[in-house]
């Protein structure tokens, strides 16, 4: 583990589509007399950030500096955003685009139960993604290690070219992937898919021997240093140019896995900005990843708890 100095040295810039999580928890008394649903008198909002600005907080519980380079609307939920993350001291280079709705997902709560998600979305344009390169070629040559959280939003049309960018100037990238095309992320260092976003893109596996295969064809085709694949309960598996490394889960309660893979590829990034090898900051990460899923919502973990 690198000490704590060395970690509150380190300059992460993250790179990606945010989200507002919003939760309105309320008591349950009645059934609507317009239709069979149930009426929730809510009492109690919270507001959690998700998304690429999970990724940031992550990043910055664990003692990093860390900037969020990303695209919000101009409406309030942007706002709370803004103010979320300025409170948890996590610097921001926002492209506003007027016409984009900030992703917001809102879940009803009545006897602590879900009992609904609406779900408020649009997709950027492209002039303002194309102006955060920009931003982003400016931003570089002030961090460490760039980090790229995709939610298949639309925030990262041009991931390709920042990528590019980021290695012209010698800075690692790691990439949390999301779709079917992987070769937008061809040259990144790292990239940290889950089991579903691995198959999509090189089929099922049969055993460990064909996964190491798959992995090892996807990872020549696109030119990337390391796939890190993390497998929930399996715990993670890195490919690299060596022999597969494994880490089993921390075998643990479970209580929600939301936001595991975000605190992931945060204590990687971390890590190894800090000065470590992937290598070394694999089981770190997985243990991290253990640590969240034991609470609820999306969760972080301290640079203490993962010194413990
Ligand atoms: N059920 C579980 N039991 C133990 N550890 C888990 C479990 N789920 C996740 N983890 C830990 O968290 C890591 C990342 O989890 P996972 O592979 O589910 O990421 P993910 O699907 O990208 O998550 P998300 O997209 O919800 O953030 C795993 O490698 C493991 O260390
Ligand atoms: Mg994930």
């Amino acid at each position: 583990m690198p000490d704590k100095e060395a970690v509150a040295a380190s300059r992460l810039l993250v790179v990606g589509d945010v989200m507002l999580d919003r939760y309105w928890f309320g008591a349950v008394d009645r059934i609507s007399p317009e239709a069979p649903v149930p009426v929730v008198r809510i009492s109690r909002e919270e507001e959690r950030l998700g998304g690429a600005a999970n990724v940031a907080l992550n990043a910055k519980m664990l003692g990093a500096q860390v900037t969020l380079l990303t695209v919000v609307g101009a409406d309030e939920a942007a706002g709370r955003l803004r103010g979320l993350l300025e409170r948890q001291g996590v610097r921001t280079l926002l492209g506003e685009d007027a016409r984009l709705q900030t992703i917001v997902k809102l879940r009803i709560i009545g006897r602590s139960q879900q009992l609904l998600r609406a779900d408020f979305e649009s997709e950027p344009v492209n002039e303002v993604l194309a102006q955060m390169t920009g931003d982003f070629e400016r931003a570089l040559p002030d961090h460490d290690v760039v980090l790229f959280s995709d939610y298949g939003k639309g925030g990262l049309t041009h991931i390709a070219r920042m990528i590019e960018l980021a290695r012209a100037a010698g800075k690692p990238v790691l990439v949390d992937p999301k779709g079917s095309d992987f070769q937008r992320y061809a040259g990144a260092d790292v990239i940290t898919p889950n089991r579903a976003e691995l198959s999509q893109v090189v089929g099922a596996w049969r055993d460990e021997r064909d996964l190491h295969a798959r992995a090892q064809a996807l990872r020549m085709k696109l030119g990337i240093g390391a796939l890190l694949l993390t497998r929930s309960e399996q715990g993670m598996s890195l490919f690299d140019a060596g022999e597969p490394l494994h880490v089993p889960a921390q075998a643990r309660e479970v209580f929600d896995v939301t936001g595991a893979g975000d605190t992931v590829i945060a204590a990687v990034a971390v890590l190894l900005a800090a000065g470590m090898t992937l290598r070394e900051a694999m089981p770190l990460a997985n243990r991290a990843g253990g640590l969240v899923v034991g609470r609820f919502g999306t969760a972080s973990v301290s640079y203490e708890e993962l010194l413990q």
